[in-house]
């Protein structure tokens, strides 16, 4: 363990305490130096330590803290056998996919602080400065391409109750990918599928989960302002909210997910969160644009809407998107 890491243990088993930094030096056998050269770093990482002459560093319990020992201190252990954390990475999906092709096993997970190249749907780039959290899970499925629908409406009820347990922040979801807190987006969902040799059926699949925890210190980038929000803000006290957001969403992932073909309850979670049942939205597609009445979400996770004539149909294609009138 390095200088940092083991500073960082004994202020962990100290949390809300003060403890010397000549104390700590003693015990890692290091200087004074080398151990508030140590703090310094963690700060930057999300540990909020206040250094008080005489008295040493403190952790407090509402730091932010994101490193496998906070992960896995949320994550079941089943899921956090192939589990790989990175500072800052390109895009977790496109890296995971790489892994995917060399045959990593199903539940291989990479988790982020930070990429720069994240990529949202159809091709979008999807902003993830420092702050947030973003991870990909890999998916081995023996179902139809068309059912990965339900991965992703699977994924959206578990970003959404965990974000409202963390945050104690009520959550909607606008169909079929994105999670709002008011009128804000806080979470966008990228299901990557890959077909199978003899078509139909998938051969993996790549669930990207992207959650702006907190607001960039610079703020989030102008081409997101707008339509962009933090689940955690200034005024409220949380601890780690990142690794109990991404560590809390992939428990509840798994336990949907292992059981969709015994139980589809989470549709009903689904449907409460829903803010587009009841509602004249335009349905956009890349050939064009048409306004519908949305009158449900089928047990598929399809919508169910109806045309200005009167013609009842369902949308299940990932070309479609929404935007409510
Ligand atoms: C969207 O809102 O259009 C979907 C955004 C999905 C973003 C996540 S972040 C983790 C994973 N890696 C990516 O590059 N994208 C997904």
């Amino acid at each position: 363990m390095t200088v940092k890491e083991r500073t960082a243990q004994v202020l962990e088993e100290n949390v809300g305490r003060y403890v010397s930094g000549a104390d700590i030096a003693s015990e890692l056998g290091v200087t004074r130096n080398a151990v508030w050269k140590a703090v310094v770093t963690l700060k930057k990482e999300g540990y909020i330590v206040s250094a008080v002459t005489n008295r040493g560093y403190c952790l407090s319990e509402y730091s932010d803290i994101l490193n496998m020992a906070s992960l896995r201190k949320v994550l079941e252990p089943r899921y956090a056998i192939n589990l790989k954390l990175c500072k800052r990475v390109t895009s977790t999906n496109s890296v995971l996919k790489v892994m995917a092709g060399k045959n990593a096993p199903e539940g291989t997970i990479i988790v982020a602080a930070e990429q720069v190249g994240g990529r949202g749907r159809y091709d979008r780039a999807f902003a993830s400065p420092a702050g947030g959290v973003y991870f990909s899970i890999l998916l081995r499925p023996d179902i139809p391409a068309e059912n990965s629908l339900m991965i992703t409406t699977a994924a959206a009820v578990a970003a959404a109750e965990v974000i409202e347990e963390v945050s104690g922040r009520k959550t909607s979801i606008k169909w079929v990918n994105d999670i709002f807190i008011g009128d804000k987006k806080v979470c966008g969902i990228l299901t990557e599928a890959s077909l199978g040799l003899g078509g139909g059926i998938l051969d993996y699949a790549i669930l990207g989960i992207g959650v702006n925890v907190n607001e960039p210190e610079d703020g989030f980038p102008k081409e997101i302002k707008d339509i962009a929000g933090a689940v955690i803000t200034d005024d409220m006290r949380v601890s780690n909210p990142r690794s109990r957001i991404a560590g809390g969403i992939i428990n509840r992932f798994f336990e949907i997910y292992l059981n969709m073909n015994k139980s589809m309850d989470f549709v009903s979670e689904y449907k409460k969160r829903s803010v587009v049942i009841g509602k004249d939205v335009y349905l956009i597609s890349p050939t064009d644009t048409r306004e519908v009445h949305v009158v449900d979400i089928d047990d598929d996770c399809r919508l169910i809407v109806k045309s200005p004539d009167g013609d009842t149909f369902k949308v299940s294609s990932g070309e479609v998107s929404l935007k409510l009138k």
